[in-house]
């Protein structure tokens, strides 16, 4: 038995989707334990594509459980169509697969409104957001104003709350943002009916947890994002509004750091990020549409393409760090077949010096020029490959530098979206 995190190294998108879909395999239970609506992780199954944003990849699982955080910001109406989406496609049979925390934090429908409404009036300072409410949302549970889904049970509770809020929302939301106000009544009686239809679900999930944890069973931490859009860590303020580490897990769900026993980081073999915000190895040019066209790096929440570029150790360090990774998978690795060079940036440079730590300062971040290494590239197809012997030895010399250089190992390589384009090394569950 083991407990397990699997968080993303970059700024999301990584694949994180795809490799929790293979290790529930090796698990019972997997947690979700930040962030809401604005992940898309992406699990293809053969010729099919899901894409979940609140529930755990291993829902398409039967028998193993998944659990939504207290750590999330929940979003019912969205999640009550995500759900609905996958029972039309067969998954998720059995109700009692889905535990909620009590303790949740309530993404409400002025939440989306006011994160729409900031970025438009933010014009070119905007963040870039996915637009799904996300940090009104954590702003209010800080703010200790937040509606929690417990409280949705407690009529007078929830219309108190609705009511403050409402108050002090509507005026801002017409008069500041240009947006429409919403009705107290009306989102009275849909949430309560929404809270109605997902009650079976809720539970103390601290409590369920840590039973689990003593039951001995193996369970799957899932981040959200990635370490460079990490609140405290990330290239502030173009972050999301919580914390993404693994250090967010326990906080997220109820349990205690003593419980984790490994930390997974999920690298892709390039970099991309969508949205605004510094990005040192951004490639601006053939190399980075290409990256996009191969990869095809189009937001699986928004649909915005995204930015692409070279790998970057100096950002991936600062993850291996702030995260203490204990292994590593390398993701995308078929989309740089067909380079003749490929570029590592190793360090960077910043008004002639080198730096080799990730700066706090995103100005900085922003000027600083990469420092590359150019390795020869390959053009077989490595989608077939299911042991590291397969891979040409250009490919195999690529793993080899970054793993050397990040200092930890990678156990699973992905050559490819579908569940079985994966080199498995070793089950991070057995180490
Ligand atoms: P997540 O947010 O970290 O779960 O990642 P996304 O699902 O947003 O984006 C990753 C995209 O890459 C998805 O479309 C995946 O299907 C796809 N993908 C994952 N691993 C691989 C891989 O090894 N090769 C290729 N070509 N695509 C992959
Ligand atoms: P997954 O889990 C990539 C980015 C947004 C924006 C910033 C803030 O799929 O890896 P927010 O809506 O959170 O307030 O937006 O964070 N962002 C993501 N980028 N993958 C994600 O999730 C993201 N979630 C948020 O694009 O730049
Ligand atoms: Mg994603």
């Amino acid at each position: 038995m083991a407990n397990i995190i699997l968080v993303g190294s970059q700024w999301g998108d990584e694949g994180k989707g795809k490799v929790v879909d293979i290790y529930t395999e090796f698990s019972d239970v997997v947690v979700r334990f930040q962030g809401g609506g604005n992940a898309g992780h992406t699990i293809v199954i053969g010729d099919e594509q899901i894409i979940l944003h609140q529930i755990p990849s291993g829902i398409l699982h039967q028998n193993k459980l998944c659990i939504i955080g207290n750590g999330m910001v929940l979003d019912l109406e969205t999640l009550t169509e995500e759900i609905n989406l996958l029972k039309q496609n067969g998954y998720f049979s059995d109700n009692s697969q889905l535990f909620i925390s009590e303790e949740v934090h309530l993404v409400m429908p002025y939440h989306r409104l006011l994160d729409v409404g900031k970025e438009q009036k933010a014009g070119d300072k905007k963040i870039g957001t996915t637009g799904r409410g996300i940090g009104p949302a954590y702003s209010d549970k800080i703010n200790r104003t937040g509606i929690r889904f417990i409280d949705l049970f407690d009529k007078h509770v929830f219309k108190e709350k609705l009511e403050l809020n409402l108050a002090e929302k509507n005026p801002y939301l017409v008069n500041q943002l240009g947006q429409a106000e919403c009705d107290s009544q009306e989102l009275f009686e849909k949430f309560t009916a929404l809270g109605k239809n997902l009650r079976p679900h809720l539970a103390n999930i601290s409590v369920k947890i840590n039973q689990f944890i003593e039951d001995g069973k193996n369970i799957f931490f899932e981040g959200a994002q990635g370490a460079l859009l990490d609140v405290d860590h990330g290239t502030y303020p173009y972050v999301t509004s919580s914390s993404t580490i693994a250090g967010a897990a326990c906080a997220g769900c109820g349990i205690g750091p003593t419980k984790i026993d490994g930390v997974v980081g999920i690298v892709k073999a390039y970099s991309t990020r969508v949205g605004e915000g510094p990005f040192p190895t951004e490639q601006h040019n053939e190399i980075g549409k290409m990256l996009q066209e191969q990869g095809k790096e189009f937001g699986a929440t928004t649909g915005r393409p995204r930015r692409c570029g070279w790998v970057d150790t100096v950002a991936l360090k600062h993850a291996v760090r702030v995260n203490g990774f204990t292994s590593l998978a390398l993701t995308k690795l078929d989309v740089l077949t067909g380079m003749e060079k490929i570029k590592i940036c190793r360090s960077y440079r910043l008004d002639g010096r080198e730096i080799l730590d990730f700066p706090a300062n995103i100005k900085e971040v922003a000027d600083c020029e990469p420092v590359y290494e150019e390795v020869e590239g390959w053009n077989q197809d490595i989608t077939k490959a299911r042991h590291n012997e397969e891979l040409p030895p250009a490919t195999r010399n690529y793993i080899k530098i970054l793993q050397e250089l990040l200092g930890v190992e990678f156990i699973l390589i992905s050559v490819g979206a579908k569940r079985d384009d994966t080199i498995l090394l070793k089950n991070p569950f057995e180490l």
